[in-house]
């Protein structure tokens, strides 16, 4: 059974220079544990999207289901993982973790046991006390990472969550985001602007176009089973088809901000 389904969702913003199709009759199915990579040019409705599954955004048209049920607005079986800044800066690493468990009435010993745990799946085992404006950027999206798993949701919602790291970081990041995918099993959403990233998450790609927001393409890939598989995700770029598909997706997107580009300069 389909456990997160997107149905016919319509957006339309109304702005004082006329009606916006954020989205127009967007319709995805995704298994538990799926992890789908969505890309497209700025303005497709990526964001939209996102806000919609999140309950943050009720659609014109069309609904949400995860696991059969309605949604109608944010709750705790959709978690969410920012670009930056989303973290308590004045509250400790840890208690940013168990933030959420703690909300749902979880007894300390227990919150003790689970930060320990998620810190150390994340890699930051010892930073407990810190304070997170003593972390990089990267430890910081760590956190949020393990603060989305603490609230163990059936689907985690991601918004160029790497977007504001350096390559290199990014890199580390994108490797920790698949063993988290390997060993939890959650259901991934993610957004990126990276045609290699995307690539390399997402079991499954979706290519959006903008004007009205929909989705132009929408396939399997291989390369994330390679990388979860414990594979070097170096290696896995340097795949032959690794590449191919990535000129191929470049220039699809390449062509579809041109045309965007033409468009704007034509009604100038
Ligand atoms: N709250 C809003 N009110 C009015 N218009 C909006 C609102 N949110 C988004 N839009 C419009 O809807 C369209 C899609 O925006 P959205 O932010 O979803 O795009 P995106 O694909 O996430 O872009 P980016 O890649 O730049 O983040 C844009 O034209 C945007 O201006
Ligand atoms: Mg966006």
């Amino acid at each position: 059974m389909s456990h997160l389904v997107l149905d016919r969702l319509s957006m339309r913003f109304h702005l004082p220079g006329g009606p916006v199709e954020a989205l127009r009759d967007v319709s995805l199915s995704l298994p538990r544990g799926e992890m789908l990579a969505v890309l497209g040019p700025s303005g497709c409705g990526k964001t939209t999207l996102l806000n919609i599954v999140a309950g943050f955004l009720a659609p014109t048209e069309g609904q949400v289901t995860l696991e059969g049920r309605p949604v109608t607005g944010p709750g705790p079986d959709r978690g969410m993982v920012f670009q930056q800044g989303a973290l308590f800066e004045w509250m400790s690493v840890a208690d940013n973790v168990a933030f959420g468990p703690r909300m749902k009435g979880m007894a300390r010993r227990e919150r003790g046991d689970l930060v320990e745990h998620l810190l150390e799946q994340v890699g930051l085992a010892g930073f407990g006390s810190k304070a997170v404006y003593e972390l990089s950027g990267g430890m910081q999206q760590r956190v949020a990472l393990a603060r989305c798993l603490a609230g163990d949701p059936a689907v985690i919602l991601m918004d160029e969550p790497l977007g504001a790291l350096d390559a290199l970081t990014r890199e580390k990041m994108q490797g920790l985001v698949l063993r988290l995918w390997r060993e939890t099993g959650k259901t991934i959403l993610l957004i990126t602007h990276s045609v290699e990233e995307a690539l390399l998450l997402g079991a499954r790609l979706v290519v959006m176009a903008p004007r009205p927001g929909r989705i132009h393409r929408d396939e399997g890939l291989p390369f994330a089973a390679m990388g979860a598989e414990g594979g070097d995700l170096r290696a896995v770029k340097r795949e032959p088809a690794f590449a191919e598909r990535r000129e191929e997706i470049l220039s699809l997107i390449w062509d579809m901000e041109e045309e965007i580009m033409g468009r704007a300069g034509g009604a100038a």
